[in-house]
């Protein structure tokens, strides 16, 4: 027995099959409670802790070289994230790029990489409807949202809301240990303002496009 489990592969950290099954069913998945606790209060307070240092900068509109901030679109305040910031990110790095790698071998997305950064709106920030793939560059293909907020109330507002087909509407809480994710060329989605701060991970597999590098 104990030479069989040495040679089975290690069990992943986090079960995602619930959450694939779900965005190859529709489009687009959440799940609650997605990843330990602990790493989900580490994350947060370091979005905290880089607002504090200044280290959040206002999020700018299209794409690199091109981009000019325009708070009537979107108002967050973001950094990019990088493995070697943390160990918080680092571990948050290495879960998602599991669930990149579970996600090919579900639905074959080619998908070959992640990037993301902390995002945390002030009071009344919003993001207006949008869609996550550029006109000229079609390399992100699912979005992932990971949510940092303890006790969000829906009087809170703040939903990221996605407009499904046939006129639906989603409305997503961003609570603490929420994953969201939706595939990027088909659903806009907007981020209505809220009464209280609202920090989020938000981010982007990407497979290889026609777009520039
Ligand atoms: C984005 C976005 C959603 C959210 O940054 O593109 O849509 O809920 N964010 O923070
Ligand atoms: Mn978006």
């Amino acid at each position: 027995m104990a030479d069989r489990l040495a040679g089975m592969t290690t069990l992943p950290e986090i079960p995602f099959a619930a959450l694939i099954d779900d965005l190859a069913e529709h489009g687009w998945a959440i799940q609650m409670h997605a990843l330990p606790a602990d790493l989900t209060a580490a994350l947060a307070a370091e979005c905290r802790a880089r607002q504090q240092n200044g280290a959040l900068q206002p999020a700018g509109v299209g794409r690199a070289g091109a981009q000019r901030v325009n708070n009537a679109v979107r108002g967050d305040q973001i950094e990019w994230l990088e493995a070697a910031q943390s160990p918080a990110c680092a571990r948050y790095l290495k879960l998602l790029d599991e669930l990149r790698l579970d996600l090919n071998r579900a639905l074959y997305l080619g998908l070959e990489d992640y990037e993301g950064h902390f995002a945390l709106y002030p009071p009344g920030a919003f993001y207006q409807k949008h869609l996550d793939r550029f006109r000229d560059d079609d390399k992100r293909s699912v979005s992932a949202v990971f949510y940092l907020n303890d006790d969000w109330l829906p009087e809170h507002g703040g939903a990221l809301r996605l407009y499904l087909s046939e006129g639906r509407e989603l409305d997503v809480y961003p609570q603490a240990g929420t994953l969201l994710l939706f595939m990027s060329a088909d659903w806009p989605h907007a981020v209505l303002p809220a009464n209280r701060e609202r920090l989020s991970l938000t981010g982007w597999f990407r497979r290889r496009g026609n777009g520039p590098l």
